[in-house]
Formats: C-alpha cells, structure tokens, sequence
C-alpha cells in the first residue's frame, strides 16, 4: 500500500492578508513496511505534510494516493482513509476524552460498525501492543494516569483501528528520558513485529537515527533531501543550514576529520564511531593505551561547534540518558 504524495501544496487562510504557504510541491513515494523520519526544523511543514496523509488537510495543489486511491477527492470516506492511515496527534493525551480507558481505545472501533467481541478483542490488543496492563488500566480514567501512560492509551486508540501505516507527530515531545525511551521502543517494536509502514515527525536527530529507514528532511516548507540516513547524514553542513544538526556521532567524527583523523565518512552509529576511534587509536599505540583516544576526544569536545556533543562528554553509564543527553540545549538549538 504505497503512498504517493504529488506535487502537494498546502497555503493556510488563502486568499486573505494571513495567507502562508506551508508546504510546497513535494513529491514523495512511500513504500510498505518503510520506517519513515521525517525531520525539520520548526515551522518547516512536516506537520502539515503528514496531516494530509489521512485526510485531515486537504492540499491546495497536488494530491495524495493511498493504495490507489486519490484521498483528496470530494467523496472519499474519511473513515476508510484512516482504517489504513492512523495519525498519532503531537501531545495525543490532550485528546482523550472517554471515562476509562477502555471506553477510549473502544472509540474509533466502535464507529466502525465492528460486534462488540470485535471491539473488545481491539482493545485488549491495542492496549498490550502499547505495553499497558489490561487489567490494571482498562477501569481507569486516562487521567489519572502518568503523561507517558497518557499517551500510550492515545497511540492505543489509533493502533485499535488497525491502520497499515502509523503517523506519529513528535511522538516524544514533552516526556522525561524514561518515557522518551519507552515510546521509541514502542514504536520500534510496532514496525518491527506488525510490518506497519511508520512515518514519525521528529527534530531529534538522535531518535530518529537509529530507528528510521529512510529520512525526508523538510525546509521551509520545502522536501530538502531524502535517503537513508546514512547517506542523509554525511551532509553535516547542509543540514546545519536549515537549523538540524547531526546525531552526535556523525558531529564527532565530523570535527575528529577536521582535526586531521583519517575517520571514514558515513558513520553515525555510536558503536560504529567508537570502533573507528579504537581503530586509529590503536595503530597510534599498538600496546592499547587508552591515551591517544582520550586526548583525541579531549580535542574534540572541545571544538566549537553545535550543542550536540554535549551528552558526549557524560560518565559512561550515563549511556542510557545519553539520547536525552543531548536534549536540553541540542533540543532548543535545533528546535
Ligand atoms: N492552522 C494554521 N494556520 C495558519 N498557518 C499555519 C497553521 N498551521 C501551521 N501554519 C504555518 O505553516 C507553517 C508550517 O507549520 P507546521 O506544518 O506546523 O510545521 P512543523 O510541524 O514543521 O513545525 C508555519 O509557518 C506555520 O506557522
Ligand atoms: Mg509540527
């Protein structure tokens, strides 16, 4: 079930003094089973590019095609568009709205005319994909929950439609580190084990880099690049234009060639960049000393540069916070 976007152009208020084009002829295949990132920086578009994926938005040029279907005709059942496009809102948990959990998730089901085995049976899938305990969730009101729970139950609601393809709008926008990573590895799971096609909006290089198959980079309203996200990665200096970074460790190996280290290109992952590092360091000293890569990442780290080598330099079981590391000040540097 491809989704094809053609030449899709979207202006807010048009025709009055307030007119914005937000998004602007892009043109973009999405395939079955592709974990899409797309990545911009604020204002940039993505989320009225992804709002016209399930018929929310209704472009002003160009059109959409889901598995064949032009969605953006007149006509076309809205309700049949998001039984395959399920489109998770950024801060989802404002949404929920039913007295229990349940009663929530039950929602869009429900208004699919299913029996009401078939919903049930929805629910409790749908809650246990998203990782809660039917039965110590199903009675409650969503609002006494945690916000990370919160925002389970909201992707649950969504996922009980059971959509082909899932939109996540900043998925992780507002939750600590723990619930950050609970949610990536939710969605991971989600892509993984369902063949789900996922398209997850993001500004943070780092989640998006070890989950995404594929990266769309938005500017300006604009398709800026598209590729893997190693190839999306070795343009370190054409993203920093449009306001994104890298992840932390394309910067690294980014200003360890600047010093003059013969680092390969095209590396990001961090096991991979600390392989390189050991790599060099070692036919620096053979005996394995531990100098030359401290003093190479000494020099490093201290280059300016963006933000984004600031979790870099946290103790090594600060490993785990490391993705959040990078939050605070890469977050509003790149948001
Ligand atoms: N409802 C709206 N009415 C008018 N302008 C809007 C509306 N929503 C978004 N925009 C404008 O469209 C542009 C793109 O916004 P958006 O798609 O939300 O970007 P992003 O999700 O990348 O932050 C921005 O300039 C924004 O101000
Ligand atoms: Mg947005």
């Amino acid at each position: 079930m491809p989704i094809q976007i053609e030449h899709l152009t979207h202006t807010y208020l048009p025709g009055s003094p307030f007119s914005a084009t937000a998004i602007h002829d892009i043109t973009l295949t999405i395939e079955d089973g592709e974990f899409i990132g797309v990545l911009g920086h604020t204002g940039s578009g993505k989320t009225t590019l992804v709002q016209h994926l399930n018929g929310l938005l209704k472009p002003t040029e160009g059109r959409v095609v889901v598995d064949g279907t032009d969605i953006t005709q007149k006509g076309v059942s809205l309700l049949n568009i998001r039984k395959q496009v399920g489109l998770v809102f950024q801060y989802p948990e404002y949404q929920l709205f039913e007295e229990t959990v349940a009663k929530d998730v039950a929602f869009g089901p429900k208004n699919m005319g299913l029996t009401k085995e078939e919903i049930d049976e929805r629910v409790r899938w749908a809650i246990a994909q998203v990782g809660l305990d039917y039965a110590a969730v199903a009675a409650s009101s969503p609002f006494e929950l945690s916000g990370g729970q919160m925002r389970r139950v909201a992707i649950a609601g969504v996922l009980a439609m059971r959509p082909k393809t899932l939109i996540l709008d900043e998925p992780t926008a507002g939750l600590d580190p723990r619930g950050r990573r609970a949610i990536l590895d939710m969605i991971r799971r989600l892509h993984a084990e369902n063949s789900m096609t996922v398209i997850m909006v993001s500004h943070n290089m780092d989640d998006i880099a070890t989950l995404a198959t594929r990266l769309v980079v938005m500017g300006k309203g604009e398709l800026r690049m598209t590729g893997t996200p190693r190839e999306v990665f070795k343009h370190r200096d054409e993203l920093r234009a449009i306001g994104l970074g890298v992840p932390q460790g394309a910067e690294l190996c980014h200003r360890l060639r600047a010093l003059g280290f013969a680092i390969p290109e095209g590396l990001y992952l961090l096991p991979e960049v600390l392989d390189a590092i050991l790599t060099l360091a070692g036919k620096a000293a053979p005996s394995g000393a531990s100098e030359p890569v401290a003093a190479m990442l000494a020099q490093a780290l201290a280059m300016p540069g963006p933000d984004a080598l600031e979790g870099a330099a946290a103790p090594p079981d600060a490993g785990d916070a490391q993705p959040d590391g990078a939050s605070p000040a890469a977050e509003r540097g790149r948001a």
